[in-house]
């Protein structure tokens, strides 16, 4: 059975307070829906407090990033091993990470495996530029991204991977439902063909990218959309808690 998610990337936003105040609007919208995987990922000082707020009611904590060696001399980083201990899910290879802190794909495939290794669900993005889709190359892309970020990852259990056409991030242009899909279809075969068909069915694929909850249910209702990641929407309870109510009903149906 498809795994459905909803995880909301709240980015350099929410001192530790407002992080608190945020969760404490939305867990009660959140507390009556089933089925939907539901990921907070504060920025990683609150991730604590956060993951006190939301204990033993469903809703997972993820960090935004994290390093792949286990411990050492790297100033301002953390690792999966030290994220394992307060969340259970990590954001890896964001296109802000690629475009702002030049993440490689390499980079991004060693955070994959150490996060795997380190018994987290990484949140792998993947996504093409615009001049990219213009000039008709954005499954190429995107293949080259998957590939390159699972180089070092055998067993695949636990991963999650999101299409966020860079194009789309932040910019209210959200891509066609009909995008989404193609491209997360495409993602599906390129899973099948690494790791066999049936495994899949438990990697949720999830579409980023200007999610609102008045668009997500076009989305939602794509056969190889399993959810959503989203950004801006996320910071808003309202919001946030209709995307998720939303997938849960349309995704289920
Ligand atoms: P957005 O961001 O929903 O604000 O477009 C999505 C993301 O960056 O994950």
């Amino acid at each position: 059975m498809r795994e459905l998610m909803v995880a909301g990337n709240w980015k350099m936003n929410n001192t530790i307070d407002e992080a608190r105040g945020l969760v404490i609007r939305l867990m009660p919208g959140l507390k009556g829906i089933d089925g939907v995987t539901m990921v907070l990922c504060p920025p990683f000082v609150a991730l604590e407090s956060v993951g006190l707020l939301v204990q033993d009611s469903g809703v997972a904590v993820g960090a935004q990033d994290m390093y792949h060696e286990a411990n050492g001399a790297f100033t301002g980083e953390v690792s999966a091993k030290m994220l394992a201990g307060v969340c259970e899910f990590v954001i890896v290879g964001h296109s802000e990470r690629r475009s702002i802190f030049g993440e490689t794909d390499a980079s991004v495939g060693r955070k994959v495996a150490a996060a795997l290794e380190a018994g987290m669900r990484p949140i792998m993005c993947v996504g093409e530029k615009l001049d990219e889709r213009q000039a008709g190359a954005a499954e190429d892309v995107v293949d080259r991204q998957v590939r390159l970020a699972l180089e070092g990852t055998a067993a695949p259990d636990g991963l999650v991977v999101a299409y966020e056409p860079v194009w789309a991030i932040g910019t209210g242009m959200a891509a066609t439902p009909q995008d989404a899909q193609s491209m997360l279809a495409h993602i599906r075969r390129l899973l099948s063909a690494r790791y066999g068909e049936g495994t899949t069915t438990g990697i949720p694929l999830l579409y980023g990218g200007s999610v609102t909850d008045e668009n997500v249910a076009g989305f939602a209702r794509q056969p190889d959309v399993d959810g959503a990641l989203v950004g801006g929407a996320s910071l808003k309870a309202d919001s946030f808690v209709g995307i998720v109510r939303t997938v849960a009903e349309v995704g289920q149906g």
